[in-house]
């Protein structure tokens, strides 16, 4: 039995991560630790908290005095680091949090595994951190790719691979950090292009396609992710950096028709917006590395696993109906209403 503390554990791939780890390992006791911001939802783990599978604390891994009492007194055996301020367009708006958050939360992190001799830590981290392959198609990010993030957001999670790397050069610390492309799959914050998209096209609103609606992104099901990521915590390969993505590049307008066809909404829905800020081009995981040392390999094929999160979404329209009311990026930026 370990115990083992899952950070961000009430958001969209931690929350997936709880239920994935929860069925495998039932013996290990499970904590979550989330401050519950506007992306994090309780209801996404409730079953488990309830079935007594996992403990929930509320907190902010920013806040060190808390996150050491905490260590100090649980005495975890292992740490996944899920927690972060993820979304790109509120980092243009507001990148302080992500400071906070993503670089003096994770430190903190690591501060306290270090003082309580936690024997694992992983970083969840992202393909974003890499910068931008632009427009050519061609390459891949490799882990050897340096680091050149664009918006505050990649630039924030890439500070924090850095302290984690440096906890392994320095104290010999056993880390670990996965970097995987863009997830799709159930409770994603409809804030993001699949749930954003599927909501506004479910109400009959315009979709606003940034740009020329040609960036590529690098899409994996997220249960594959989870996946990818039990198998580097459970190795022993410390101070490796692990890529994640499956081969799939899809324009942002491709993912824009598939969600009006599937919905069977008029494309006249798309709407060219002006272009986000530093918005990179491409985004594309080589993870030959993953596969080789660990036999990863992603095992749900776009197709399916697109049409199974849009079967979600319309099967879990109270889940979509409960987290409209906070305040979505796109609607802040349009002054729509919340509800509007
Ligand atoms: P999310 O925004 O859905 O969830 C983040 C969770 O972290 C929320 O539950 C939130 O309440 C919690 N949180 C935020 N600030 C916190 C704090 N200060 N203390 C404690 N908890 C806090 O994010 P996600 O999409 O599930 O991403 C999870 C991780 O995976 C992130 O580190 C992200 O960088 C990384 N990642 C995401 C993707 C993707 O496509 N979504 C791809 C690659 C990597
Ligand atoms: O690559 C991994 C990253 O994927 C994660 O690290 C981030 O946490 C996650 O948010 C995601 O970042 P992106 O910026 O790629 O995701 P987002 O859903 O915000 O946007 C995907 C693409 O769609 C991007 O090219 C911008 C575009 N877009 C997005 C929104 C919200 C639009 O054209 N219109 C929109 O309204």
């Amino acid at each position: 039995m370990k115990k083992v503390l899952v950070t961000g554990g009430a958001g969209f791939i931690g929350s997936n991560y709880v239920h994935y780890h929860s069925e495998k390992y039932p013996e290990d006791k499970l904590y979550v630790l989330d401050k519950l911001t506007y992306a994090g939802n309780l209801p996404n783990i409730q079953t488990l908290v309830d079935a007594g599978k996992v403990v929930f604390v509320k907190g902010d891994i920013a806040d060190l005095e808390f996150v050491q009492e905490l260590f100090k007194a649980e005495k975890f055996d292992t740490v996944i680091n899920f927690a972060a301020e993820t979304h790109v367009d509120r980092s243009i708006i507001d990148p302080g949090i992500f400071v906070e958050t993503n670089i003096v939360g994770t430190h903190n992190l690591l501060l306290a595994s270090r003082e309580n001799n936690v024997s694992r830590y992983h970083q969840v981290s992202t393909d974003e951190v890499y910068g931008d392959l632009g427009d050519s198609g061609e390459g891949f990010f490799t882990e050897d790719t340096p680091l050149a993030p664009n918006p505050p957001y990649a630039a924030a999670k890439a500070s924090a691979d850095l302290l984690v790397r440096s906890y392994y050069e320095t104290y010999k610390f056993p880390v670990t950090i996965s970097r995987c492309s863009n997830n799709y799959g159930p409770y994603q914050f409809p804030e993001k292009l699949v749930p954003f998209f599927f909501k506004l096209a479910n109400e009959g609103k315009p979709l606003p396609v940034y740009g020329d609606g040609k960036n590529v992104r690098d899409w994996l099901y997220v249960v594959d992710h989870c996946k990818a990521i039990d198998l580097v915590v459970q190795s022993k390969n410390y101070g490796e950096v692990y890529n994640i993505g499956g081969h799939n590049e899809k324009s942002n307008i491709e993912i824009a028709h598939l969600i009006l066809k599937f919905l069977g909404q008029d494309e006249t829905l798309i709407t060219f917006v002006e272009d986000r800020k530093a918005h990179d081009r491409r985004y594309a995981i080589d993870p030959t590395k993953i596969g080789k040392d660990l036999g990863w390999q992603p095992g749900v094929k776009f197709e399916d696993g697109i049409k199974m999160t849009f079967e979600w979404y319309k099967n879990n329209q109270a889940w979509v109906d409960e987290i409209k009311n906070r305040v979505l990026v796109g609607d802040e930026k349009t002054g729509r209403q919340p509800n509007g």
